[in-house]
């Protein structure tokens, strides 16, 4: 049964309600975290817990419980699933208004939901690279919070969808910076490149392992911008997220990368990930 937490209270997923009045419903005035799940065991979730204290502190909402709390809510959440290679999904929001007004209430306690689910990406059975196609990155110049208000995600990834891709890879003023949920690198003669972290990208905890394994298998990596023309010319593409680990992309804009099977630098990561996850606590 997927089984959702909010504010003090278990109830089945589909049972759970929030009041209109919300701030996430009204404004998308919240924040979210998505923690992956392997052997019913939450997976770097000191450093998701990190983030989202940053993120409630760049949108001015108390953090309304310390880690350890946390933490032992999110481990009774997946405890109470049956899901084994799950994602948890925790979002705050400011909480319920006495009326519709932009001006933030005073006193009024937070919104907290944790719900566990099923990720079919993350059994790695079907890793079929993705056709991604390049957009226009419009979106706020806040990247590095990771607000619930994803009607931009939503607009890239469904126009991927109806011209026959999967994601986007977003373009802003001639360089890559990030893919509408996950981070992007390519690989140029060897060598791992991603956009820097910024005000521009979400700082995902993926990517965060993604570099430090690589640099710790010696593979050369560079942050810096990633230009149109270097995306286009890249040996090899590749996205990573907390649902999809490391992810092989197999064409931008229908032009094939590699031999569109995902290149050797991607296996190797795979490998080093898989590795990492089975031996870590
Ligand atoms: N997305 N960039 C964006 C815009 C994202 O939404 C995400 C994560 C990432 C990767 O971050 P991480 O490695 O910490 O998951 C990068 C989550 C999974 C989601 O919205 O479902």
């Amino acid at each position: 049964m997927s089984i959702a937490y909010l504010n003090g209270e278990w109830n089945p997923m589909s049972e759970t309600k929030i009041s209109v009045l919300d701030r996430g419903f009204m404004f998308g005035d919240g924040v979210y975290e998505v923690v992956p799940v392997y052997k019913q065991k939450p997976f770097t979730l000191k450093e998701h817990l990190a983030r989202l204290g940053r993120s409630l502190a760049e949108i001015k909402i108390i953090n309304p419980m310390d880690e350890t709390t946390w933490v032992n809510l999110i481990e009774e959440a997946i405890e109470r699933s049956d899901e084994h290679d799950a994602l948890v999904y925790i979002q705050v929001t400011r909480g319920a208004s006495a009326s519709r007004e932009h001006v933030w209430p005073e006193h009024t306690p937070a919104t907290v939901l944790v719900m566990v689910y099923d990720a079919p990406t993350l059994s790695r059975k079907d890793v079929t690279p993705y056709k991604m196609i390049t957009l226009d990155d419009f979106r706020w110049q806040k990247g590095h919070i990771k607000s619930v208000s994803l009607v931009a995600a939503g607009l890239f990834k469904n126009e991927a969808v109806a011209r026959g891709a999967d994601d986007a890879i977003l373009i802003r003023n001639g360089f890559v910076t990030e893919a509408s949920a996950s981070n992007v690198y390519i690989v140029k003669d060897g060598v791992l490149i991603t956009p820097p972290t910024s005000n521009s990208i979400l700082h995902g905890i993926t990517r965060y392992l993604v570099l430090s394994l690589a640099r710790g298998d010696d593979i050369p990596v560079e942050e810096r911008e990633i230009s149109v023309a270097e995306l286009d010319a890249a040996d090899e593409v590749i996205i990573s997220s907390a649902g999809h680990e490391v992810w092989p992309v197999g064409s931008v804009n229908e032009a094939s990368v590699g031999n569109g099977e995902g290149g050797v630098v991607w296996q190797r990561l795979d490998h080093l990930f898989q590795d990492y996850k089975s031996t870590a606590e």
